[in-house]
């Protein structure tokens, strides 16, 4: 895995892209930037395990380089599920494609370049949505989680995770510092966790707990709740009424 050093640079991009640099260092940048990655995976698993049949279908929209579908694949072998991973980052997808080939998963697990807010989905079972809607423009938020819903088959679950914000000004601050600490004991240095932040400044707006129920409830689902928080990390399960 290569180390991520993007922002020891002072070149890097005022405005954080997901262009091939980031695509090299994205799997060790997300596990020492994204707190408990693994046990959000492990949480998914057991979700899909319940609402899923064998031969159903799932997709990860913004899969980066794969690494969510093709641990969820491994995980839930048993289930004979098909997975998709959409991403519109060509250096991504060909990561994740090299990743599948790598670890014998092509049969099960594909990769797709596309932009997932145009792309046509199948019907399916499952959408996982990790830290990806982060980086939609608010206002458009609600139709795109509600084009989700409407080809979710009945039943069908959505599994979303977010960077949040908290709306009591303590508490956000506070969020934020044990962030940042989190950040430290990874190794980022202050320089890199201050550029990084500047870049993703106006790119990624997180919402509140509340204001993200809200959007999947406004967006058709009837059964909506957190399943994990880390501070100001957050998931979510959504789910569609069954007929
Ligand atoms: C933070 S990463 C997601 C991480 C990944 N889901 C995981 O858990 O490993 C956000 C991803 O969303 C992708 N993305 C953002 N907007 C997109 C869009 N409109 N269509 C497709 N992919 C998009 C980016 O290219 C990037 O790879």
């Amino acid at each position: 895995m290569t180390k991520d050093k993007l922002y020891q640079n002072p070149e890097a991009p005022a405005e954080f892209i997901f262009n091939s640099q980031v695509a090299e260092v994205f799997d060790d940048m997300l596990q020492r930037s994204v707190p408990c990655y693994d046990q959000v995976i492990d949480m998914m698993a057991i979700q899909l395990n319940r609402f899923c049949r064998n031969g159903d279908l799932v997709y990860d929209l913004g899969c980066s380089t794969g690494t969510t579908l093709l641990e969820l694949s491994r995980r839930l072998e048993d289930k004979k599920i098909n997975f998709i991973g959409i991403d519109n980052s060509e250096a991504m997808i060909k990561k994740a494609s090299l990743k599948a080939e790598m670890f014998s998963q092509k049969e099960k697990v594909s990769f797709l370049k596309a932009d997932i807010d145009e792309t046509d989905i199948s019907p399916c079972k499952a959408f996982i949505l990790n830290y990806t809607l982060q980086f939609f423009r608010p206002i458009v938020r609600k139709d795109f989680l509600r084009r989700l819903h409407n080809v979710l088959q009945p039943g069908g679950i959505l599994l979303i995770s977010e960077k949040i914000i908290s709306h009591d000004p303590l508490l956000n601050r506070a969020y934020i510092d044990f962030y940042h600490d989190f950040k430290r004991s990874q190794g980022y240095s202050e320089t890199e966790i201050a550029r990084k932040r500047e870049s993703l400044e106006n790119i990624l707006i997180p919402f509140s707990i509340l204001e993200n129920t809200e959007l999947l409830q406004k967006a058709g689902f009837s059964h909506v709740e957190p399943f994990f928080q880390w501070f100001n990390f957050a998931s979510f399960i959504a789910v569609k009424e069954e007929k």
